[in-house]
């Protein structure tokens, strides 16, 4: 199918890539020229794994193009997946604004009918709201549009395994052409993970999941607008109880790890978002709680329990800040390291990132700072030019009065901690994510804060230096 493609974030540029991946053809628009020109030149402006290779053969294999010609674009395909910008209004609502200019512009511009996919995600009613700004803007009375929902379920640094291996495909549509043409724009897609016997990945990504079988779901356009706004919030007060836990378990000696992991075996419970820590960021998870409470609201429902879900992860920095401060008595002056930046690991995305308010509230009471970052460390130093950037990990650590991480990237479980020892001044670690075993680190002679873990008592000083930093291996099985 001939298929456009409007707004090169990550979803569009993800959504585009794969869709040429499994054999459409794909026109990519957006209205930031020195995006487009850059991605014609191949050069993919945000890390994710595999993107740049598959945009990459699949640009020299001619199904996927890139345009800053949006009305071309819009007449080139037959469906056209609107991917811009939904971005939080002040009041929290979500800014439609770009998914109106891009209505007006496909009424204007289509010169034949149309499949118009949401794939942004919005509010309920949206698609509603969309039909009725294609038609009142049409230009050609002969041109039909048929609107439909197909929200996007895409982790960032996952996100490609994420579209070709889907736990589940939606489809909100009211008519059966749509639904029809959607079901053949999936097809290679849910074919795919249909044969579980004899599974082949259709692009051979290293390390590709096992084999399993996406469930299509065929809804209305509401419910599927609703069912993006209902799961990311789900995440997100799973989220933050299971940081309420960790907060109780401080309190009576528990071990939130230990809790989490005996709850998760449940299967109705399972074990994955009970993560405790900093809390949730990143440009979905804060902003889509933020506009579900809002469209409970407008719809006259008391959802609460989605707002202190979202008190709970903005006290997280509270917490934290409070435990670093209650560690080292004065902040002024002090030199702290801080592994990780992004919002979480495997992105260069810093956006609502819990880092960036760390950071903001150090430099606020007069710390000297040293990051370092795998990958979104330009992104943070257009913020904050007084923090050092580090190219080691290792170098956070010189002369520092207190490491923290504040990003689960799983490599630095694997740094030399004797070593990090060694550098610093005062060996003290305020692990935000969880990271590291306590044990290991007090073994290591570290003072060591985290979430919801008992606290570890330094081993006392006169223990030969051998003892004290044995080896990195111990702090590796953390
Ligand atoms: C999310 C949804 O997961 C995805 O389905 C959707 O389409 C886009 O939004 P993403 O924003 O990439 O994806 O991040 P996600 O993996 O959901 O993590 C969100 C935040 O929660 C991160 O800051 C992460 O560090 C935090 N988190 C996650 C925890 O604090 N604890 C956990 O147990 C899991």
């Amino acid at each position: 199918m001939r298929i456009t493609v409007i707004g090169c974030g990550y979803v569009g540029l993800v959504t585009g890539t794969c869709l040429a991946e499994v054999g459409h053809q794909v026109v990519c628009t957006d209205n930031d020229r020195e995006r487009i020109s850059s991605l014609k030149a191949g050069v993919v402006p945000i890390y994710e794994p595999h993107l740049d290779a598959l945009l990459a053969s699949n640009m020299r294999e001619n199904r996927l193009s890139f345009t800053d010609d949006a009305a071309e674009a819009v007449r080139s395909g037959d469906a056209i997946f609107i991917c811009v910008g939904t971005p939080p209004k002040e009041n929290g609502e979500a800014d439609l604004s770009a998914i109106d200019n891009v209505a007006r512009l496909i009424a204007t511009e289509a010169h034949s009918s149309k499949l118009v996919i949401e794939k942004s995600t919005v509010p309920a009613q949206t698609g509603q709201q969309l039909k009725r700004a294609l038609s009142v803007y049409r230009r050609h009375p002969a041109v039909e549009f048929r609107v439909a929902s197909n929200p996007e379920f895409l982790r960032e640094g996952t996100a490609v395994e994420d579209f070709l291996h889907p736990d589940r495909v939606v489809l909100g549509v009211e008519d059966e052409k749509s639904e029809k043409e959607l079901r053949e724009i999936y097809h290679p897609i849910l074919e795919a993970t249909a044969e579980k016997t004899n599974f082949r990945c259709p692009v051979h990504l290293s390390g590709c999941p096992p084999a399993k079988s996406a469930q299509l779901v065929v809804t209305t356009i509401n419910s599927a607008e609703l069912i993006k706004h209902a799961s990311n919030s789900f995440l997100a007060l799973k989220i933050s109880y299971a940081n309420m836990i960790a907060d109780l378990c401080e309190k009576v000696g528990a071990d939130v790890q230990e809790v989490v992991h005996a709850m998760g075996l449940d299967p109705r419970i399972g074990r994955q978002f009970l993560n405790a820590g900093l809390g949730f960021g990143g440009f979905c998870l804060p902003k889509d709680v933020q506009a579900f409470v809002r469209l409970a609201e407008h719809s006259g429902v008391n959802f609460n329990m989605l707002r202190e879900a979202e008190h709970v992860n903005k006290r997280r920095i509270d917490l934290f800040t409070e435990k670093i401060r209650q560690a080292l008595w004065v902040i002024k002056d002090k030199q702290i390291g801080i592994l990780g930046l992004a919002f979480k690991a495997n992105t260069d995305d810093i956006r609502f990132a819990p880092s960036l308010e760390v950071i903001r509230r150090l430099l606020a009471e007069g710390a000297h700072l040293r990051a370092y970052d795998q990958e979104a460390m330009d992104k943070t130093a257009a913020i904050f030019p007084q923090v050092r950037f580090c190219r080691e990990p290792y170098d956070v650590a010189r002369d520092a009065d207190a490491l923290l991480i504040l990003t689960e990237w799983p490599e630095f479980r694997q740094l030399d901690w004797s070593l990090i020892y060694d550098k610093m001044s005062r060996p003290l670690i305020l692990d935000g994510r969880n990271l590291l075993n306590p044990q290991a680190m007090t073994q290591l002679g570290f003072e060591y804060h985290c979430f919801g873990r008992p606290q570890e008592k330094p081993l006392p000083q006169f223990l030969p230096a051998p003892v004290l930093r044995a080896s990195s291996a111990i702090a590796q099985q953390a």
